[in-house]
């Protein structure tokens, strides 16, 4: 079917673009060449390929979640190795998977629904949202992986779930809704879930001049400092608000607990997903369409105005940049190398026309 919407998002995306550049061009003297390279750990072999997200498994593996072409979630056997043993563990009833959080040791929650594509690629399928279990185990005699799926629940009510993060410690999890602008509390052990959260900082900016504007909160991470970190793709901010220590708002109220502004990014036409370094909160965030890793230093009880970590608008190493994770050693503790997942550009092809397959790349963050 013809699509009346297309070339209007067409122009909304170019604009964004042209904003970008004149940025870019206009600071060139005062910005620093790009900090950090990009290591290769494992790429498609196809285009039209969209990795979405990813967790890490407390042995350090890699687990991915696709957008394209369909819903089906990989693991990446020894990320840092030359050559990575990549194998696909389940595909969804879904023709996309989203947010990955791990609920409990090597036990993780992963979305699964259906997104429209014959209309706004933001716009999510009411009806088709669902959250699934996934616990893996190894064998070591003969070295296997086995994963053991089950659907947690159906969420119908909610039509765009993106971001998922763990309550440390708890059996809960929060889930983000792009559409709704709202954070559903679920319980991993009953299967309940309630809306517990539903912010103005959280919503969707039509207007805003972000090549997504329907899309609101995006990126999640609860990293058990008693707050709830969140993106906003639309307006291109990233927030944190107070919650307890089972995942409720600290206020008590979900519709105007306190919200701290860390940074609004307006260079990159979107935010996604982002993690925050567990030694002293700094965050690293991807810029999407931008083609970027973004850096947060915390500074204090403040944060340092954002910066490029590394990528570039006009290159293929971080094109359309969907998420990042810090690695972690054998023992299940944090390292300072950050993967980092890519779109291939499929967001918006880099130069107007370039895409390549979807990849994780990764990146040492020691030096920052
Ligand atoms: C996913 O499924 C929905 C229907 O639920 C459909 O509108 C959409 O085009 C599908 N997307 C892809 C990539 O197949
Ligand atoms: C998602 O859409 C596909 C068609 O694109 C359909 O076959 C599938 O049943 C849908 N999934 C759900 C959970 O409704
Ligand atoms: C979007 O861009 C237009 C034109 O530059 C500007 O007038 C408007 O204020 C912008 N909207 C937002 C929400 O930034
Ligand atoms: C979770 O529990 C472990 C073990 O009791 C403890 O070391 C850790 O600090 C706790 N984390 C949080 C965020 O409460
Ligand atoms: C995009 O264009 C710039 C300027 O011509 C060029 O330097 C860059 O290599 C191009 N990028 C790709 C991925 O082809
Ligand atoms: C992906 O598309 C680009 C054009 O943007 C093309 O140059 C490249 O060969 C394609 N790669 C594969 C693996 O098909």
């Amino acid at each position: 079917m013809p699509n009346p919407d297309f070339p209007d998002r067409l122009q909304r995306l170019l604009a964004a673009f042209l904003a970008l550049f004149i940025t870019l061009a206009s600071s060139r003297t005062t910005t620093t060449q790009s900090l950090l390279s990009p290591q290769p750990v494992f790429q498609f072999t196809r285009n039209g390929t969209w990795i979405e997200n990813l967790a890490v498994r407390p042995n350090g593996d890699l687990l991915l979640t696709t957008v394209l072409p369909d819903g089906t979630l990989f693991l990446v056997q020894n990320p840092s190795s030359p050559q990575p043993r990549v194998l696909p563990i389940f595909t969804f009833p879904t023709n996309a998977t989203h947010g990955i959080t791990e609920f409990s040791p090597d036990t993780f929650l992963v979305i699964a629904s259906n997104i429209s594509q014959s209309d706004n690629p933001a716009n999510g399928v009411l009806g088709t949202n669902q959250v699934w279990a996934v616990s893996l185990h190894d064998t070591s005699n003969p070295p296997a992986v086995t994963a053991r799926v089950k659907k947690i629940t159906d969420l119908p009510d909610a039509p765009r779930l993106n971001g998922a993060a763990a309550v440390p410690n708890s059996s809960v999890v929060l889930l983000g809704d792009s559409q709704l602008g709202a954070v559903f509390r679920l319980d991993t052990a009953t299967g309940k879930y309630t809306k517990a959260f539903q912010l103005p900082e959280m919503a969707p900016v039509p207007g805003s001049n972000s090549s997504d504007d329907a899309l609101g909160i995006n990126g999640m991470k609860v990293p058990g400092d008693g707050f709830l970190y969140f993106s906003n793709a639309a307006s291109r901010t990233m927030y944190r608000t107070a919650i307890t220590g089972d995942g409720f708002p600290a206020s008590g109220s979900g519709s105007n607990n306190p919200v701290e502004k860390i940074a609004q990014i307006t260079s990159v036409p979107w935010l996604d997903d982002f993690d925050v370094r567990a030694s002293d909160g700094s965050i690293f965030l991807t810029g999407s369409t931008g083609n970027v890793l973004l850096f947060i230093q915390r500074t204090g009880s403040g944060y340092a105005a954002p910066v490029v970590a590394a990528g570039a608008l006009d290159q293929l190493a971080l094109a359309t940049c969907t998420a990042a994770v810090f690695g972690r050693s054998s023992g299940g503790r944090s390292t300072a190398m950050l993967f980092v997942t890519t779109g291939g550009g499929l967001g918006g092809p880099v130069n107007g026309t370039v895409i390549e397959p979807a990849k994780v790349v990764a990146v040492d963050t020691s030096g920052l």
